[in-house]
Formats: C-alpha cells, structure tokens, sequence
C-alpha cells in the first residue's frame, strides 16, 4: 500500500500545532503511515526537566502501538525550518524496530518543501540485528 504523502504532511502539520515545547520553542509535527494503510501523528512533548522530553516521532509511535499497527512503511516530521529536518538519531532507532531498511524517511518544512530519503540512508546499521546475536551470548 501507497501513502498518500499530502495526507501524511497535513496530520503532522495539524499535530505540530498541538506540541507542547515552551523550552524549545521549537514544535515538531510527525505522521507516521503503517501497512495496514493507517496514519498516525504525534508532536513533541516537553518537560520542565528537559531530558524527558518526547520529540514528536515517538509520540507517534505511542499512537501506532495504541492503534494497533506494527508496520510502519514511511515516516514524515514536520517543522518550521527553511529544508526540514530528519528524525534525531534516538528517534531512527526508535522508528527501525517498526520499519525496514527500504521504508521511507520525510522532513518537510512549513513552506511545504520536502526531502525523501531511506531509512537504511540514515541508520545504516539496526541495533536490532545486533541485539538478535548479542542475547545468545
Ligand atoms: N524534536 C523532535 O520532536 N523530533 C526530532 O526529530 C528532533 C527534535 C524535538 C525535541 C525537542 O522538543 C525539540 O524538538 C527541540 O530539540
């Protein structure tokens, strides 16, 4: 199944205008699309104790997993940036347990500029691939 990348920057853009980032001042809007054909968005979440904060793919996340989906073949972030940004790298690791080598990675700004790239582009190694030889030693 195709996503329809319009629909994926229009609910992050919406979730972005929900964020909670008073320290930052940097709202952060992401829609992730999974196989079984569902859109979910999320936005960053922060905290007087700033580590805590949640930046808004894992939020996204949290609503994948809530949905039911497992899944995710393409992921979109969202911000006020003259290119967009990529996903940090926590937020690649977080997403490549849901998402294989070949699904795709979107930054798309305000202005509606965006950049595609594959995930195996940006993490070009899976700590879960690792983690599979590790847990026999
Ligand atoms: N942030 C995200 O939500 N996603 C990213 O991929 C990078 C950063 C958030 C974290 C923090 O709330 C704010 O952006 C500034 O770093």
């Amino acid at each position: 199944m195709k996503h329809d990348v319009n629909k994926m920057y229009e609910i992050a853009k919406l979730a972005r205008e929900k964020a909670y980032a008073p320290y930052s001042q940097f709202p952060v809007g992401a829609c992730i699309f999974t196989e079984d054909g569902q859109y979910y968005g999320g936005c960053n979440v922060e905290n007087t104790s700033y580590p805590v904060g949640q930046c808004a793919e894992a939020s996204a996340l949290g609503n994948m997993i809530l949905g039911g989906s497992k899944k995710i073949l393409a992921t979109l972030v969202i911000t006020d940036t003259r290119e967009g940004v990529f996903p940090c790298g926590g937020c690649l690791q977080k997403v490549s347990e849901f998402m294989g080598p070949d699904g795709e990675i979107i930054a798309a700004s305000l202005s509606g500029k965006m950049h595609h790239k594959k995930l195996s582009e940006l993490l070009n190694t899976q700590f879960r691939d690792m983690f599979s030889e590790l847990k026999h030693v």
